[in-house]
């Protein structure tokens, strides 16, 4: 990337400057327990470089998804408290986002100090579609750091979103790109020009319209197209069979007929499946060969022919990029899949490969089925974000650090 980095701002000095770093935050929360921290983990090289070089770091970033008004069911405070902790100092929560009380901390700052802001999305101008209400909280974002501010873009997992915070706050402050979002750009681009074959890719998830950008760009690139996860029935019905209740879109049959058409040489799908009588952690389930998924059963996992046939054809591989689970990896009855895969692309990391999680639910399979980060090369921070650099997309986030980082 044409951008200034992070090294570039501590050459030119941050001492005592206001520096607003962008992070993605985003961590599941089970009510205020973080189950999964490894966004706050990956934001650590950064913030801890800014500290240590006496710099007054400001943070934004988001939770959730709430509707553009405070709702403390989203509130930034239970990351405030694990980020001091990581940090090993006082980490301040602003009561608001650019108001009365971030303005009042922000000017409070001594060097090397961390400031918090509550989520940016209690503020609806960061999602407008109208810029110039989003550069308007651009703008105050920029008051916060005052006249001598920098601005550090470090929240991969968000860059792909056109918002104030992520985009329009880039074009008034100089910009650098940081530790995390230069790493990731680093790890994904092997991805897309320089990948060492055989090139395996591995896709789940539930809803295979999410995933058409992904296919269309990657199919013609891989050795290897690996698809489990609920997406695989609107694929398993377009070669004819018959799903039962399982997850089924049937406006995109003709979409995956067409893509069995084009690249059914290197498209691999389930040969098996764990059905369950019902959407539960306790269902009634049994494994079953594809033709025979009865009327009223619902497909939650790959079954133990598909993980071996999976397992066959990745172990040969030298890159592997997967994402999204094989099955519903949060019932332990339907993990087995998601666990196999996942085992599958370690084993590979062990005999040399280069292996990369990209980000979202594969991310938190890998977490939750306990396996540990290093059984990966990489884990990306980023799901949307992750996938749509892959589809060759413009990242509005990356985009404006380029246009105007020379
Ligand atoms: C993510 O979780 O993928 C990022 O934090 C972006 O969140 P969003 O999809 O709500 O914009």
């Amino acid at each position: 990337m044409a951008v200034r980095t992070l090294k570039d701002l501590l050459d030119e000095g941050v001492s005592g400057r206001g520096v607003l770093v962008r992070s993605d935050f985003n961590v599941p929360l089970d009510g205020t327990t973080i189950t999964d921290p490894g966004r706050i983990l990956a934001s650590l090289p950064t913030l801890t470089a800014l500290i240590e070089a006496g710099a007054k770091v400001i943070i934004t970033a988001h939770l959730g998804r709430p509707k553009g008004e405070p709702d403390p069911q989203f509130s930034l405070a239970p990351v405030a408290e694990r980020l001091g902790a990581e940090l090993g100092r006082n980490v301040q929560l602003a009561g608001d986002v650019v108001g009365t009380d971030a303005l009042a901390r922000a000017e409070g700052l001594t060097d090397g100090d961390v400031l918090l802001l509550e989520n940016i999305r209690f503020d609806p101008r960061e999602t407008s579609k109208d810029d110039a209400e989003r550069e308007s909280l651009a703008a105050a974002l920029v008051e916060l750091v005052g006249d001598d501010g920098a601005f550090v873009s470090d929240g991969f997992g968000v860059v792909h979103r056109k918002q104030a915070s992520v985009y329009d706050v880039a074009k008034l402050l100089p910009n650098y790109a940081g530790e995390l979002v230069a790493a990731e750009v680093d790890v994904l681009s092997k991805l897309t020009d320089e990948v060492t074959r055989p090139y395996a890719v591995v896709l789940g998830g539930s809803k295979v319209s999410d995933k058409l950008g992904v296919i269309e760009a990657l199919a013609p690139k891989v050795d290897t197209l690996v698809i489990g996860g609920g997406m695989a029935f609107t694929f398993l019905a377009a070669q004819g069979h018959s799903v039962g209740s399982s997850l089924l879109q049937e406006d995109q049959i003709s979409v995956c007929k067409d893509l069995l058409d084009r690249f059914g040489d290197v498209i691999h799908l389930p040969v098996d499946v764990v059905i369950a009588d019902r959407f539960a952690a306790d269902a009634d389930s049994s494994i079953v060969p594809v033709e025979e998924i009865p009327d009223g059963w619902s497909g939650l996992d790959i079954g133990p022919e598909s993980v071996k046939r999976f397992a066959a054809v990745l172990s040969g591989a030298q890159t592997i990029f997967w994402n999204g689970p094989s099955g519903v990896f949060e019932f332990e009855k339907f993990a087995s899949g998601t666990r196999g895969v996942a085992e599958a692309i370690a084993a590979t990391t062990a005999k040399g490969a280069f292996t990369v999680v990209g980000g979202g639910d594969s991310a938190a399979a890998v977490r939750t089925l306990g396996l540990p980060d290093s059984d990966f090369s990489h884990i990306s921070t980023g799901g949307g974000a992750s996938l749509e650099y892959l589809e060759g997309k413009e990242l509005p986030g990356l985009a404006v650090l380029e246009r105007t980082g020379e």
